[in-house]
């Protein structure tokens, strides 16, 4: 056979993760500032028994049913919608204060099953637009390109989605016969750039969904890991029309081979008939339905911690504030106690939570000086272009410092600056 495969396939020519892995796979000894990983030193996977026990015992006092038939079903093909939906809607009410009935969630297989199905129900490829924020999380984005989806990116300013720019899209669309069904946001500490959404917008764009007539597909894998004193209100807290679709991930609350994400769809069309139904369908067509053991183990995770996760992982959330703060000495130190002149325009910003944060380079970085710094300098970055679309950047980068240990981020810092420094005095690029 001819290699024909999926045309769309070509919109992600350039695989930003398969890049990145073959980096760190050819450079094992460079130190990552790439991976945008949980720390595995707080996964708790010697509990698991543990929680599988608690979630049938609590299953089998609260419902009356025998403890060996609720073990063998977890063996089972399950609901659709999932297994745990009622544990999961008290922990959405008890750590958010989030009111969402049991049918209105799914329970999913990451975060990632849920924007696909999230695509798939709402989208139609003909005439509709999904708008995603300019740079993106390249899963969306990637997903809905190989699904032959049109996507397109709308700016992201220093607190969040310009929403000007949103609503010029919006009729710019209108014009050619095209609807914006979707706007993606991660209102807090998105990846890539840290960012978080004021409040003010977060009530705007969902004044703007209700106007324009689309839905916000609201994607938290980050809002809980929150340095700042005051967390924000979720998008879907202040959503009075119930065009926010929430979607929560286990993966860095937990860790993420457990695979579990939660998607929330209030929404209820004109003939009072519900979208999670729909979602449902199109999930029972896709991976049938999320693993029954791995459900367990996060349910017994929120029962045993009586339905929120906080005290669960206050160490974590330390432990990531404490890197951020490393990385943030590091960063002056190279870049702010010498008076090299290209060192002042480095710039940098300080995100009040998350895994990600970004430097403002007075240079051009290409995909080449990722392999030469991994090769020569021993310290793997990411480009922001990775995640652009249409705005094109190519003077900033991502670093990631959660999956780093303390003790290596000043090293991956220095090697970074002398990466760069090099490159100056190489005389390869202007500043
Ligand atoms: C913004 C964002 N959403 C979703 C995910 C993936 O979530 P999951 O593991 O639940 O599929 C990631 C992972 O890096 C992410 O950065």
């Amino acid at each position: 056979m001819k290699k024909k495969l999926n045309e769309d396939l070509n919109s992600i020519a350039n695989d930003t993760m398969e890049f990145l892995n073959e980096i760190a796979d050819s450079y094992p000894s460079a130190i990552s500032l790439a991976s945008g990983r949980p720390d595995s030193r707080f996964f708790d996977l010697e509990k698991i028994d543990y929680y599988i026990n608690t979630y049938i015992s609590f299953i089998s006092e609260t419902q009356k049913k025998p403890l060996n038939a609720l073990f063998s079903s977890l063996g089972q093909y399950s609901e659709a919608s999932g297994i745990i939906n009622e544990i999961v809607s008290k922990y959405l009410l008890v750590e958010y204060g989030l009111e969402i009935a049991p049918e209105d969630l799914l329970i999913n297989v990451g975060t990632q099953e849920s924007l696909l199905i999230s695509v798939l129900t709402l989208c139609s490829k003909n005439d509709d637009v999904i708008i995603v924020e300019d740079p993106c999380y390249v899963g969306i984005k990637n997903y809905a390109l190989i699904a032959g989806y049109d996507v397109s990116g709308v700016k992201l300013n220093a607190d969040g989605m310009c929403l000007e720019s949103l609503e010029k899209k919006i009729l710019k669309f209108q014009e050619i016969g095209k609807h914006v069904k979707v706007v993606y946001v991660v209102s807090d500490f998105q990846n890539p750039s840290g960012i978080r959404m004021s409040v003010e917008k977060r009530k705007q764009i969902i004044e703007l969904a209700d106007k324009y007539d689309f839905f916000i597909l609201e994607d938290n894998a980050y809002g809980d890991f929150c340095f700042a004193n005051k967390m924000y209100p979720t998008l879907k807290k202040l959503d009075k029309y119930r065009r926010v679709i929430y979607l929560h991930t286990f993966s860095k609350l937990i860790y993420p081979s457990v695979r579990i994400g939660v998607m929330v769809a209030d929404y209820r069309f004109e003939d009072g008939s519900k979208l999670s139904n729909q979602l449902k369908k199109v999930k029972g067509y896709t991976t049938v339905n999320t693993s029954s053991i791995n459900q367990a183990i996060i349910a017994g995770i929120l029962i045993d911690n009586n339905f929120s996760l906080k005290k669960y992982n206050e160490k974590k959330i330390e432990n990531l504030r404490e890197k951020k703060i490393l990385t943030l000495d590091a960063l002056h130190k190279c870049f702010r106690t010498n008076n090299e002149e290209w060192c002042k325009n480095v710039k940098w910003n300080d995100p009040e939570g998350g895994f990600f944060m970004v430097i403002d380079l007075p240079f051009d970085v290409t995909e080449q000086d990722v392999i030469d710094c991994a090769e020569r300098f021993e310290v793997i970055f990411t480009p922001m272009s990775f995640f652009q679309l249409d705005e094109i950047n190519k003077k900033n980068i991502r670093i990631a410092y959660s999956n780093i240990k303390e003790d290596n981020i000043i090293i991956a810092v220095e090697r970074l600056y002398n990466f760069f420094k090099n490159k100056i005095e190489n005389g390869k690029t202007k500043y």
